[in-house]
């Protein structure tokens, strides 16, 4: 079985948990029409304000949050501490840009901590490389002003030195006041691009090397990932799914697929669909899940995001997508927590997991009565449908005795799985068979 070389962090726990939650939250929930909203519509500060002036989040409840998650069968969150507009859900000491001078009045990031470590779930920090809000961020091809002629020429002498040192002033921060650290998601570097002669930004402005170095002496063991533009342990596909097992100079890697429920990170009020934009219809339950099986199928993790409401709250079509998910991983965690891709060839409309002597077989379409498995047929030793435990009859082929003439893919070594006529009543069915060893 394929497995990636080490990394500096500990990543055995995280390759084994494979489910974690991302939380997209500040004051571009208020605006409510993604967080990349400050960049699409080129606001400026003093309009962005009405955001900051209006963030109340009187319904905040992490205990309601972390529960969600916990149904869902998550087992870590990775939550926004400050994303690209420089917004700040911590008390930090280096900006006044934050939760606590908010009608929020408070810090936000400490109760989301507590809350989710008490359900046993690990904690994740995302934070934003990129800053539009900080004044020595010098103007580039992503900032909402690049068009703007006149800021341009008032920020020509902005020092990326002195933000840096901001940058690594909030990361120590993060590291040092809220206990042990799981995952450290940095977003992101651009290093490559380019727009009216502004060049993008990457590992030399951030001192990726330094801040690295910081971290491995705060947090020793802390999963980084790749965007810094210095690979450490994480390699961060978002929006799509990879066609397999991710690999990084011909090696396979630890790797995690990002993905919303919706195409929006923040809230997203009007992402129904109704405006014809394809891009943000909300995925249905079945088809996460789907994603989530297809992710370990490859050897990953997948993490869902969540954009809670400028109140606080997820939304209902959030919160039915978790529990639909969590009903499913009530019956068929077993196939995803501790899995990884299968030395087999799947069948197609299938997908495979495995764990030790233990194969999953996901059916991502209900055939009739049977499923003939390829070079399988002495391998097995039973075969049981996950969710009820119920036996699943195998059938193996003497080709003396039967008439070859019913299929030519089916011959000595194909192993038949019999199935009953019905789907059994949850979204993927798996049937667990056991190898012989
Ligand atoms: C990005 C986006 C962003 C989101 C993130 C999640 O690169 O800039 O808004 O936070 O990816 O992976």
């Amino acid at each position: 079985m394929l497995k990636p070389g080490s990394t500096p962090g500990k990543t055995d726990w995280f390759v084994h948990d494979r489910f974690g939650l991302f939380i997209h939250w500040g004051i571009y929930s208020v605006a409510a029409r993604h967080e990349w909203v400050k960049n699409y519509e080129k606001i400026t500060d003093e309009e962005y304000r009405k955001y900051f002036d209006h963030f109340d989040p009187d319904l905040y409840v992490p205990e309601v949050w972390a529960k969600a998650a916990k149904d869902a069968g998550m087992k870590y969150a990775v939550i926004t501490t400050k994303h690209h507009d420089g917004f700040c859900l911590w008390d930090s000491k280096l900006t006044d840009y934050k939760a606590t001078n908010t009608p929020a009045k408070r810090d936000l990031l400490t109760p989301f901590v507590e809350a989710f470590r008490k359900e046993g779930i690990k904690i994740g920090l995302y934070y934003s490389l990129i800053d539009w809000h900080h004044p020595e961020f010098p103007i580039d091809g992503i900032h909402p002003q690049r068009d703007d002629e006149e800021f341009k020429k008032q920020a020509k002498d902005r020092d990326i030195k002195k933000y840096a040192e901001y940058l690594h002033g909030q990361v120590r921060e993060l590291m040092t006041q809220f206990g042990k650290i799981d995952v450290l998601f940095f977003d992101f570097s651009y290093s490559q691009q380019e727009y009216l002669g502004m060049k993008g930004k990457g590992r030399e402005d951030w001192q990726s090397e330094k801040l690295i170095k910081m971290i491995r002496e705060l947090m020793p063991d802390v999963v980084i990932n790749n965007r810094t533009e210095i690979p450490q342990d994480l390699y961060t596909p978002e929006q799509f799914q990879p066609s397999g097992w991710v690999h990084m100079d011909g090696k396979p890697v630890v790797w995690e697929v990002c993905q919303t429920l919706n195409g929006s990170w923040g809230y997203h009020r009007d992402s129904s669909g109704s405006f014809g934009d394809n891009y943000l219809a909300w995925k249905s339950s079945e088809m996460l899940i789907k994603m989530l099986i297809d992710t370990v199928s490859k050897g990953g993790n997948m993490i869902l995001n969540v954009g809670p409401t400028a109140r606080g709250e997820f939304e209902p079509k959030a919160l039915e997508r978790l529990s639909d998910i969590g009903e499913w991983m009530k019956l068929h965690s077993r196939s995803i927590y501790g899995a990884t891709q299968s030395e087999f060839k799947t069948p197609q409309d299938h997908r495979f997991t495995q764990n030790g002597n233990r194969l999953y077989l996901h059916i991502f379409s209900w055939p009739f009565k049977h499923i003939h498995l390829d070079n399988m047929a002495d391998k097995v030793e039973y075969a049981q449908l996950l969710n009820d435990g119920s036996e699943i009859k195998i059938e193996k082929h003497n080709m003396e005795k039967e008439h070859s003439s019913m299929s030519e893919k089916i011959n000595s070594k194909t192993l038949t799985l019999v199935l009953p006529v019905q789907k059994p009543d949850v979204a993927v069915p798996v049937i667990e068979l056991f190898l012989k060893q």
